[in-house]
């Protein structure tokens, strides 16, 4: 008659410690590990009868065996580490050896600290009720600057200020977009969008930048469109906090600060308590106890007629934030141009 099972992982637990005790080199450890771990180990056979028990019996029993395979993974790890790197000796005709060191453990990567940012962005906007849309890197100049009110002659169309692929002073020429605003007609005017609707698009900007500390020449932006009848500039307020509430799971304030973007009436640049320092002052808000984040405002008329909206009828707002640098102070990362620097020992952190 087999004996309980209870009592048999008794015995496998004494018989399996005592084992790796003897345990002498790494092909020994693999010997072992292969009797009592591998597939077809003492240990997962031992497992797998289990579901033959009763309920009461499978959670008492069940409970023990997972914590003796943990405890054998747990010792087998540390003699493995013990013994060093594994290696096999071959008996050669003349009776000398040869050691071979078998590679190192593969080293598994993780995704990039941005793309994890931009992931946790898009899902709290989700939860919100905004609809995650997608807009192209490679912008005709109406999208980028026409249609959002930013006619030929403005400054900010200087060659200077971005990286064309065409230009030949019209409206189809082809720009590295400059920001994510230009979603805001492409969604809209693509997918026949009609108000009321909330909608949200992270994605890659270029900018012919000098570089420093919080500026790139490439970083990601977030854009957020919201037209609806009523919407409002509090209304605005209470979204962004929300979000920013969410993102870095701490109580935060944003302030508003009257600004010109040419697509929006009225317009501001919005700051964010400074979620290091409590507004206390510290070299990351440069003491002034607020960090800017983001433009925004209520969308101008002609834009919304450009979406074909009736600003008569329908009002929205609209913002467009920085994504690199709420990573920079969620983890602390105090130059944002790390985030390109390809180098491994930085990344290797935010796994
Ligand atoms: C814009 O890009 C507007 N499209 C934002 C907007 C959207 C306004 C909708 C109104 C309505 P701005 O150039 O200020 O605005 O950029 C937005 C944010 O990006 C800034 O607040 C700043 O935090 C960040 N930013 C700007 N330039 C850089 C850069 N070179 N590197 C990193 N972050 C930058």
């Amino acid at each position: 008659m087999t004996a309980p099972l209870g009592a048999r992982l008794d015995t496998l637990k004494t018989e399996s410690t005592a084992t790796l005790k003897q345990v002498k080199d790494a092909a020994q450890l693999e010997q072992w590990r292969i009797t009592y771990l591998g597939r077809q180990g003492a240990v997962p056979k031992l497992l797998k009868e289990i579901k033959h028990l009763s309920l009461a019996e499978k959670r008492v029993i069940g409970k023990r065996g997972n914590t003796l395979r943990q405890k054998l993974e747990k010792f087998y790890e540390q003699k493995r580490q013990k013994l060093g790197p594994m290696t096999t000796t071959t008996s050669t005709p003349s009776s000398t050896s040869t050691t071979t060191a078998l590679p190192p453990e593969p080293i598994t990567g993780h995704l990039h600290p941005l793309t994890l940012a931009i992931r946790r962005i898009q899902q709290i906007f989700s939860a919100m009720g905004f609809l995650i849309v997608e807009g192209v890197e490679i912008e005709e100049a109406r999208y980028n600057f026409d249609q959002l009110n930013i006619p030929f002659e403005h400054p900010a169309r200087a060659e200077t200020d971005t990286f064309y692929l065409e230009n030949k002073g019209n409206a189809k020429d082809l720009v590295l977009r400059t920001h994510t605003s230009p979603v805001q007609l492409r969604a809209v005017l693509e997918n026949n969008l009609t108000p009321p609707f909330k909608i949200l698009s992270p994605g890659r900007v270029f900018r012919a930048e000098r570089t420093d500390a919080t500026h790139e020449t490439t970083f990601y932006q977030f854009e957020g469109l919201v037209v609806k009848d009523g919407a409002s500039v509090s209304d605005f307020k209470g979204t962004i906090e929300t979000f920013y509430e969410a993102f870095f799971g701490k109580r935060v304030s944003a302030r508003l600060r009257p600004s010109y973007f040419p697509f929006v009436e009225p317009g501001f640049e919005v700051d964010l308590s400074c979620v290091f320092c409590r507004q206390a002052g510290c070299r990351i808000c440069k003491n002034t106890g607020w960090i800017e984040v983001m433009g925004a405002g209520m969308v101008h008329p002609n834009v919304l007629r450009n979406m074909n909206i009736n600003p008569q009828e329908h009002q929205g707002y609209a913002f467009g934030g920085v994504v690199d640098r709420l990573p920079m102070l969620r983890l602390g990362i105090d130059d944002i141009r790390l985030f390109w620097s390809g180098d491994i020992r930085f990344l290797k952190q935010f796994s």
